[in-house]
């Protein structure tokens, strides 16, 4: 398995320069690509829109008679096994739970899945068609409007969008959520233990001054609400304003009391090889260290920090007739160099909101550094490796012998937050009887 990890195909505009990692980035670790993926079976998984269906209101009345058997740690499919098809075609269109419903957009995906191991790697396979004809691999840009750098593109859950005044532009993802069976509730209940009122495009959202008040947010420094875990709040309800003190969560941390959320992204990971590594506990946190993608705005002149390196990529910037034909990713060391901002700009000239780097990842938040997605006739094909036995701590270990809940998740067609089609959770077994058995590799 000490196959270089190849990156050259499909790379658009990187005419000339070879965009391949070396081996020796990878001595001694496998390639996810290099896997004969004929020999491991494929699982069939149904992915649903969820729409609003958060932690509060599956235990409210209005989740009729099931919320008191959801208070009380039921699983979702004891009631709802095979029903992907029809709640997500029943959410995905106007409903109580849908009050932004997106046009054309579809309530079902099919999930082809496969897992392996070998004696150091967890390997996956995922292939899914996107509603589009083109790959989600571009992401908002700052747009040069004849004066100013302005945001442009919009997840197609924002009202501007909806309301016709941006353009829909966002990359396409692909996630997976882990516990060890330290999470209460999570096998049963999957990745709806994360999702509650007040996060970004839910019910009952607080304003951002809102949240910079509340002691926990104070604490975090943060001014939205996402994913987090009952266990870190002290009333019933699970409120995002009912924090326990950063002590307290520390402890449930150190206990193991978390989840694992990792993100391929096809913009801001996948041209560098990567995928995201962050934990759900009182937010959705980044692992420590550093994930592959930052901001590309200057924090003192409100400018673009980086251009194109138009001897590299053929040009400064972009325009938006180019972004669904190639990769626009900007990458601190391949196809980047400082804004200028005296260069000849014309309206309409695009550079990518965040820059992209494998060099500059580190630490936990970079032990996603082998996976790879190609897009072809339609469909993604993303494979990707990860250690096993990982001893951060803010990582689940994944170990021979060991069994996992996974949940899966993918963003299509220019969306984000809870603009996803979801999985029930699922068991995952590495050498051990599970709903999933992973195929040992020799
Ligand atoms: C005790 C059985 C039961 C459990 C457990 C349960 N549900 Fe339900 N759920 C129902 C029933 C009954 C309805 C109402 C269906 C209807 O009105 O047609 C419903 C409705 C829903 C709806 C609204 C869409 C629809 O079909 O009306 C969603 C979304 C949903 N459930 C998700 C979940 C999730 C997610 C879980 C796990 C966290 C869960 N349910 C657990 C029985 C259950």
């Amino acid at each position: 398995m000490k196959h270089s990890f190849c990156l050259a195909s499909g790379v658009g505009l990187f005419i000339g320069a070879s965009f391949v990692l070396s081996a020796a980035a990878f001595a001694g670790s496998g390639d996810p690509s290099a896997v004969d993926w004929s020999k491991v079976p494929t699982k069939e998984i149904k992915l649903f829109w969820p729409g609003q269906a958060t932690y509060q209101w599956l235990r409210s009345p209005e989740h009729k008679r099931a919320d008191l058997q959801t208070k009380e740690g039921q699983a979702c499919v004891a009631c709802h096994k095979g029903e992907e098809e029809e709640i997500g075609n029943k959410l995905v269109v106007e409903h109580d739970l849908e009050p932004m419903p997106v046009d054309g957009k579809n309530g079902v995906i099919n999930l082809k899945f496969q897992v392996a191991y070998d004696k150091d790697d967890a390997y996956f396979r995922f292939q899914w068609k996107t509603l589009n004809n083109y790959p989600g691999w571009a992401h908002p840009y700052y747009r040069y409007d004849g004066k100013k750098w302005k945001a442009y593109g919009f997840p197609k859950l924002d009202a501007v969008v909806q309301d016709g005044k941006q353009p829909g532009i966002y990359e396409d993802r692909m996630s997976m959520m882990i516990d060890d069976g330290k999470v209460e509730n999570y096998a049963k209940q999957g990745c709806w233990i994360t999702c509650h009122n007040g996060e970004r495009d839910s019910p009952d959202r607080p304003t951002a001054d809102e949240v910079k008040a509340n002691a926990l947010f104070k604490a975090l420094k943060k001014k939205d609400v996402r994913k987090y875990l009952p266990s870190t709040r002290t009333d019933e309800e699970a409120s995002w304003d009912k924090g326990k003190t950063p002590e307290e969560i520390a402890k449930i941390k150190a206990a193991g009391g978390f989840l694992d959320l990792m993100q391929w992204r096809g913009h801001r990971s996948n041209p560098v090889g990567m995928s995201d590594d962050f934990y759900v506990l009182e937010y959705r946190n980044s692992d420590a260290g550093k994930n592959p993608f930052g901001s590309n705005k200057d924090k003192k002149t409100k400018l673009p920090k980086y251009m194109y390196d138009e001897k590299v990529f053929g040009s400064k910037s972009v325009r938006e007739e180019d972004i669904r034909k190639m990769e626009t990713a900007l990458i601190r060391e391949k196809n980047a160099v400082p804004f200028d901002p005296n260069a000849d700009w014309k309206e309409g000239d695009m550079i990518p909101k965040y820059v992209v780097s494998r060099e500059d990842s580190k630490g936990s938040a970079a032990d996603n550094n082998r996976s790879k997605g190609v897009w072809k006739d339609g469909m993604w094909t993303v494979v990707w490796a990860r250690k096993l036995g990982l001893t951060n701590p803010d990582d689940k270990a994944l170990k021979e012998g060991g069994v996992y809940t996974f949940s899966f998740a993918t963003h299509d067609d220019n969306i984000t937050t809870r603009g996803h089609h979801v999985s029930f959770p699922m068991s995952i077994g590495f050498g051990v009887k599970a709903d999933i058995e992973a195929t040992k590799l020799n």
